[in-house]
């Protein structure tokens, strides 16, 4: 392998380079599933436009145009003068290598149930999620074509790697070994099977948790076979006895909205029986016929012979529990040690500064201190950096109707506030306590009634004052 990755190197075969090879208008079609401006950018059978060719667009290439170490890889076929990848080989944007395989297309046969897939959106959601804090022992539960290890390798210094499919673990392997990564531990099993009384200081997972009805040929990579959003369920449940003190998980998960109960709740109550403190943050909402489509899509069943039974089955399924939507969102929970564990569950459509894993321990940092502190009164709070303060009123009023801070880093939220909190974020530096700091912003802005400090909670534990 390590031929072939020199190959690849050499050849310019990296994100940077595919971009400036294809263009950007090739690109973005090749992000819809078009194919021909790909194919017109790289007619000309020199080395790099044969490698995206081959395995990037999966298309043959004469053999002439290809180089030994690709022929000696075990990871093309021939077919009299044409070479055909076997695989999906990819460059990521670690600067690493991606096996998995091949890419399905519209009019392709369906896929084997141990399809292994590709890194794509979702992989990337995960890995700007997960805290960049160096660890000693991190696991991948369900690596796939090993993609969240290239993002672990290098913070942290033991990496156990699982996955039901043994096939994913080959191509994970394969993965490793082109990006240059060592001593990975690759475990076949499910769920934490593998790893049984094992703790580690850092878990991520993008699991299988496509909602979908029970059948036959479940396609592994993306399908558990659990009713309805019990992997998702499971996999939080049985975290805390896996994780170390001080520990972090973080998952991509879909949950079921279901009429008449309160998607909080549900997930809520997952995070509420496992002691650790959690932040669960929904990204998104589609609705039954939405989320249909978008995995009947992923299985390039859209003008298949079988598209409508499909979509009816899954249809009738989803109405049979009274599923209203699906949510997709991220899951965080970290091993406090507290008899007194957090959790927070929210709703985030907005753009958020990326990577959140930047700065993601500092949101569950915020979120455990507005919930433990004892005595706010003594606090000496500072408020976040970049934070504005908006006013909207009439013109020429001395008050304003409305005023919204609003942060310009991190999760960048917003807030309608009162004048008290507003003049809050104008004085808290860190070096007076909060309660004369209220009493004396009451006297001069307020109605004259003393806040309460606790009533700052809300504001600490989403990232607006620091404590
Ligand atoms: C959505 S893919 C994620 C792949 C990769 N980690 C990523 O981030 O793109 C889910 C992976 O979970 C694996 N899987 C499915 N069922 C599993 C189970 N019960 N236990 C462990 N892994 C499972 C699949 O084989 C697949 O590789």
């Amino acid at each position: 392998m390590e031929r072939l990755r020199h190959h690849l190197l050499d050849t310019g075969y990296t994100i940077d380079g595919v971009r400036d090879r294809l263009g950007s208008m090739a690109a973005s079609a090749l992000a819809r599933e078009e194919l021909v401006p790909a194919l017109r950018a790289t007619a000309d059978g020199d080395p790099l436009a044969t490698l995206i060719r081959l395995w990037w667009l999966g298309v043959p290439v004469p053999a002439k145009d290809v180089a030994p170490e690709i022929l000696e890889s075990g990871l093309v076929a021939a077919d009299g003068d044409r070479i055909s990848a076997t695989v999906h080989l990819q460059p990521w944007e670690t600067g690493g290598y991606l096996v998995s395989d091949r890419k399905v297309r519209p009019g392709d046969p369906a896929l084997h149930p141990d399809h292994v897939v590709g890194a794509g959106g979702a992989s990337a959601n995960l890995a700007q999620l997960v805290t960049r804090r160096p660890v000693q022992r991190a696991l991948d539960l369900g690596t796939g074509c090993g993609v969240q290890v290239l993002h672990l390798a290098g913070r942290a210094e033991h990496i156990v790697a699982t996955d039901l499919n043994p096939r994913a673990l080959e191509l994970a392997g394969l993965s490793w070994a082109l990006s240059g990564i060592e001593g990975v531990e690759a475990r076949a099993g499910s769920m934490y099977e593998p790893v049984e009384d094992e703790g580690f200081d850092l878990i991520v997972s993008n699991p299988p948790f496509v909602i979908a009805p029970a059948r036959e040929t479940k396609l592994t990579y993306r399908e558990s076979g659990y009713d309805g959003d019990a992997f998702c369920r499971d996999l939080v449940l049985r975290t805390p006895h896996h994780l170390n003190p001080g520990g972090q998980a973080h998952f991509l998960a879909n949950w079921l909205h279901v009429e008449g109960e309160d998607w909080h709740d549900r997930v809520g109550g997952w995070l509420g029986e496992t002691g650790c403190d959690a932040w669960v943050v929904q990204r998104d909402v589609q609705d039954p016929a939405e989320y249909v489509e978008l995995w009947l899509r992923d299985a390039a069943e859209q003008g298949s012979k079988r598209y409508t039974e499909l979509y009816d089955r899954w249809l009738a399924w989803f109405d049979e529990q009274k599923v209203e939507g699906i949510g997709f969102g991220w899951i965080t929970m970290r091993n406090s040690g507290t008899l007194d564990p957090v959790v927070r569950v929210e709703h985030l459509a907005h753009q958020v500064t990326l990577p959140v894993g930047d700065y993601v321990d500092s949101v569950l940092d915020s979120i455990a201190t507005a919930h433990r502190a004892q005595g706010l009164d003594a606090a000496r709070l500072r408020t976040a950096d970049g934070l504005l303060d908006e006013r909207i009123g009439l013109p020429g009023a001395e008050d304003p109707i409305r005023i919204v801070l609003r942060q310009t880093q991190g999760l960048r939220r917003s807030r309608e506030v009162g004048t008290v909190e507003a003049a809050l974020a104008g004085v808290c530096d860190g070096e007076l306590a909060l309660g004369p700091l209220l009493n004396v912003i009451a006297e001069l802005v307020g109605d004259g009634e003393i806040p309460d400090s606790d009533a700052v909670r809300p504001l600490i534990a989403e990232g607006y004052f620091l404590l």
